[in-house]
């Protein structure tokens, strides 16, 4: 049984305060830590056989605790990783993993050497719909990924420390790369600040991926129209994931522009319009938030690397400093940078 610490129990920490305590002989949920004292107390009073501090050095140093869930805001995230994992503490730490590339590397990095585990909590990797997706994409049926296209809109919640880019896009940069089976190589976005100078509200970015692939994520917290939705175009097949359909999340429709190969008479190249059903494939969807600790607790139990290691949370950082970059310069391309040393490779 792995001994559970939560720091950081606000909106979306008392989600894992509740699944921590939902996981039978896999987990125990030993104390929880926020510094607002009372919204701590309404929590406690819900689990009151849990232990509860305002301390994060408090949990940090409690010796009956294996494992620390980080869900703060996000400039507190490497401080608070590199106590937990100083004092040999397993990590699941929340997206993203901090708030710069550096920060993210030298965190990751010392995760590898303390040998202990560090997840992100990209939860999209652990949602069945998106697994779904990259399962029917990779079908010799739906033939070859031309481009990716992402839409997360919403009015509010608008964070005061980070831009929308920061609290929306790392989960389509995180199931793009995912899909893409690559990071890309450049971005070019351009972004609007409307409620506060300096903070985008809204953004449009496009990426580049070495394999040829191609996409496009539009991120805004000030759209009244809730989208949330994630569309793989192939040659032969168009799959849409719909974070918001509970019925359907996930649809295939069977049609498709493909090049048959052959040059006209005019110098062109023939092309064919496949058109064909719109299926809707039956999807068991569980809890992404509870697969994703089931999977840490895994890792933990099993020496095994996480999916989403800080390896792979590093390389989101790396997107979203180059989509900052590329607003900063009017929206034109920047490189993705390269962090990883030869041999510190990671999965996709
Ligand atoms: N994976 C997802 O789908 C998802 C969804 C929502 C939020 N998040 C992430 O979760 C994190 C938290 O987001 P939120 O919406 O819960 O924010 P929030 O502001 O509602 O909660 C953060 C909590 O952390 C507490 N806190 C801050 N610093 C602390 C410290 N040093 N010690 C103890 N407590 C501290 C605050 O008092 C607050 O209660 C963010 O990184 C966000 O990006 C992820």
């Amino acid at each position: 049984m792995i001994r559970f610490g939560v720091i950081g129990c606000g909106h979306w920490g008392r989600n894992y305060v509740r699944v921590l305590t939902e996981l039978g002989d896999a987990a125990r949920l030993v104390e929880i830590c926020d510094e607002n004292r009372a919204g701590l107390e309404a929590l406690r009073k819900r689990f009151p056989l849990v232990n509860a501090t305002t301390s994060a050095d408090q949990l940090v140093a409690n010796p009956g605790v294996d494992a620390l869930v980080i869900a703060t805001p996000a400039a507190t995230h490497a401080a608070l990783a590199e106590k937990a994992l100083n004092a040999g503490k397993h990590v699941l730490l929340e997206k993203p993993l901090a708030a710069t590339l550096k920060d993210s590397v030298r965190v990751h990095r010392l995760g590898q050497e303390k040998g202990r585990v560090l997840m992100v909590g990209h939860t999209f990797r652990y949602n069945d719909g998106v697994r779904k997706v990259k399962e029917l994409s990779g079908k010799p049926e739906f033939g070859r990924t031309y481009y990716l296209s992402a839409r997360r809109n919403h009015l509010g919640l608008i964070r005061p420390d980070v831009s929308a880019v920061w609290d929306l896009a790392p989960h389509d940069i995180e199931i793009f790369s995912f899909l893409a089976g690559a990071q890309p190589a450049t971005v070019s976005a351009v972004g609007g600040c409307f409620l506060k100078p300096g903070r985008q509200d809204v953004a449009f970015i496009t990426l580049t991926y070495p394999n040829g692939v191609i996409g496009n994520i539009q991120v805004s917290w000030i759209d009244s129209n809730t989208v949330r939705e994630v569309v793989v175009i192939g040659d032969r097949q168009r799959i849409v994931f719909d974070d918001i359909n509970a019925l359907e999340p996930v649809r295939i429709f069977e049609k498709g522009a493909e090049i048959t190969g052959d040059v006209n008479s005019f110098g062109e190249f023939q092309h064919q319009l496949r058109d064909g059903d719109i299926r809707s494939p039956k999807v068991t969807m569980r809890e992404p938030l509870r697969t994703q600790v089931e999977h840490f607790c895994e890792c933990v139990r099993d020496g095994k690397p996480p999916l989403t290691g800080g390896a792979e949370g590093a390389d989101v950082v790396a997107v979203l400093e180059a989509i900052d970059r590329s607003m900063a310069a009017g929206g034109a391309p920047a490189a993705v940078e390269a962090w990883r040393k030869p041999g510190e490779g990671g999965k996709k």
